[in-house]
């Protein structure tokens, strides 16, 4: 039996990595493999991306884009660690973040139109059995970023503004691709243990 293939999206504080902590643990209780995963990788592209974003390397933001979704393909096709040869282990592999966050980060910046095409017409970057988006308002998902941090006021401004800006590009997207893709929506604001159980009901309706 293959695996699936599920993401996890959501803005910064929107407890994504937590909620995949908690999936993996859950499906391995019930007996299933399972693997955790992020994207940029830590392969050769995903490195280029986090040196742009770490501000060590400068480069286009189209070439940006286009490093993200080279780091994807190598997500999906590497032989040691790859996307395609967990699920035919048989294992279900669990990403933070995928073509989503290409689609509303870098769309803003060059375009969702050619992103779109250039990840989902791609052979080698595979649908997700399951997206789930978990969904915060940018008041909350600031409160727990700069939780037990002082921050400048304006700071505080702008940062709402630019997750505000990205919050309404998943939304959109996620409309956009509609039918097309297996997309659930979670509300992110409650608690650890509520958040977890609608994750895990998400989940457990692809077994
Ligand atoms: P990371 O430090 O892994 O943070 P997070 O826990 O929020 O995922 O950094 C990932 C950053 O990369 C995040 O700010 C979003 C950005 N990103 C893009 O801009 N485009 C992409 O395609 C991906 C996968 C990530």
């Amino acid at each position: 039996m293959t695996g699936k293939f599920i993401v996890i999206e959501g803005l910064d504080g929107s407890g994504k990595t937590t909620q995949t902590g908690i999936l993996i643990n859950k499906l391995r209780e019930k007996g299933i493999k399972a693997v955790n995963q992020a994207e940029p990788t830590s392969g050769e592209y995903g490195k280029m991306c986090r040196d742009v974003l770490g501000g060590r390397k400068q480069c286009a933001k189209s070439q940006l884009a286009l490093l993200f979704t080279l780091d994807r393909i190598d997500h999906n096709l590497n032989k040691e660690d790859g996307i395609n040869y967990h699920l035919e282990n048989g294992e279900t592999v669990i990403s933070d973040r995928y073509y989503y966050s290409t689609l509303a980060y870098q769309g803003i910046d060059v375009g969702a139109s050619w992103l779109k095409s250039l990840n989902l017409d791609c052979r080698d970057i595979r649908k997700p059995d399951l997206c789930i988006f978990l969904d915060l308002t940018p008041q909350k998902s600031m409160e727990r970023i700069n939780a037990g941090r002082s921050a400048e006021e304006i700071e505080i401004y702008e940062n709402i503004k630019a997750l505000e800006l990205i919050r309404e590009r998943f939304r959109s997207i996620i409309e956009d691709l509609g039918e097309s893709e297996n997309i659930k929506v979670i509300d992110a604001g409650g608690s650890v243990e509520e958040v977890s159980r609608e994750i895990e009901n998400a989940v457990m309706s692809l077994y």
